[in-house]
């Protein structure tokens, strides 16, 4: 299904809005996330700074329902993070009803009352496509970190990444090219099943959202870098971020 058909069964869940015709779509890449049956998943949804005030939620196509950002619930949680202009979505014991598309929603104002920032479909499997040893990783500012993503064997010639949720941007294993940053290593490990990426000289900037990915599966990540105890820092600025218009 492409992207513009599963756009379209959301507006009609949503008929209202259909028939107003005044849903705006960031037009996300497909993401195929798959998680270990019973397991649980934080999902990131990278908003505009603009946004920040306005009311978001995650909506899930099963059961349309909407859960604003902060709350809690015993299976998830929709926690708003003003300050990194992103709000992280929580499900657990995830179970087989739980297959299906989900979509991160803000609600923008009067001339386009929503914008779908993200969208994802989850499959719950008792063997994941794609899946990291850890899915929570920290180390300290210059340091190093490596994240080992694992993958079934039908995806062994499928294209495997490591990208950052923000601005989109990614390494891809067996790429040797000059726009791949020296900082990232991505190998591909013996025996086929996985790949390993290495960060070195992390830089405070780095931390955040993160995923594996091989062709359409993918396996969130979490990278905190903690500040070192000296103050010889060096000030670096980030890459350019892009993100989607907030129209309010
Ligand atoms: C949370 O998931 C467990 C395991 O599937 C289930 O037994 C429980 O009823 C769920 N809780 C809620 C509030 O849905
Ligand atoms: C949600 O919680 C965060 C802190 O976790 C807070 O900064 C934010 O203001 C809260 N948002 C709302 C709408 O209550
Ligand atoms: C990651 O781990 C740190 C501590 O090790 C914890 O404070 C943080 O909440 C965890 N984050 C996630 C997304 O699990
Ligand atoms: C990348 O390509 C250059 C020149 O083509 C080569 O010298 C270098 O060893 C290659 N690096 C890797 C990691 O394959
Ligand atoms: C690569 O990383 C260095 C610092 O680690 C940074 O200064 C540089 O801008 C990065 N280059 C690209 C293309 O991302
Ligand atoms: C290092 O930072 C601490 C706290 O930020 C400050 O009190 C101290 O003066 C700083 N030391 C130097 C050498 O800048
Ligand atoms: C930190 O900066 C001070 C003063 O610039 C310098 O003397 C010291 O060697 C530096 N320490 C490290 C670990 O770089």
């Amino acid at each position: 299904m492409d992207a513009y058909a599963k756009t379209k069964i959301f507006y009609i869940s949503i008929g209202v809005w259909l028939i107003l015709g005044v849903v705006s779509y960031s037009g996300w890449s497909k993401h195929v996330l798959t998680i270990l049956t019973g397991g649980s998943v934080t999902i990131p949804c990278h908003y505009d700074k603009k946004c920040t005030q306005q009311k978001k939620y995650w909506f899930s196509e099963i059961d349309e329902s909407n859960t604003y950002t902060n709350k809690t619930e015993e299976n998830l949680s929709v926690i708003d993070h003003p300050d990194q202009s992103l709000f992280t979505v929580t499900m657990r014991n995830l179970q087989d009803k739980h297959n299906g598309h989900y979509y991160c929603v803000v609600e923008t104002g009067e001339q386009s009352p929503i914008n779908i920032i993200y969208e994802t479909q989850l499959k719950i499997q008792s063997a994941p496509d794609v899946s990291v040893v850890s899915s929570n990783v920290s180390g300290h500012e210059g340091g190093d970190i490596s994240v080992k993503c694992l993958y079934s064997s039908g995806y062994q010639n499928k294209l495997k990444q490591w990208c950052r949720y923000k601005d989109q941007s990614c390494y891809t294993v067996g790429r040797n090219d000059t726009s791949q940053n020296s900082s990232v290593q991505i190998s591909d490990d013996d025996g086929g099943r996985s790949f390993t990426v290495l960060m070195t000289g992390l830089r405070l900037t780095d931390s955040g959202w993160y995923f594996c990915s091989a062709g359409e599966a993918l396996s969130p990540v979490h990278l905190t870098v903690t500040e070192n105890n000296n103050n010889n820092t060096t000030e670096v600025t980030g890459n350019p971020q892009k993100y989607y218009i907030c129209i309010v």
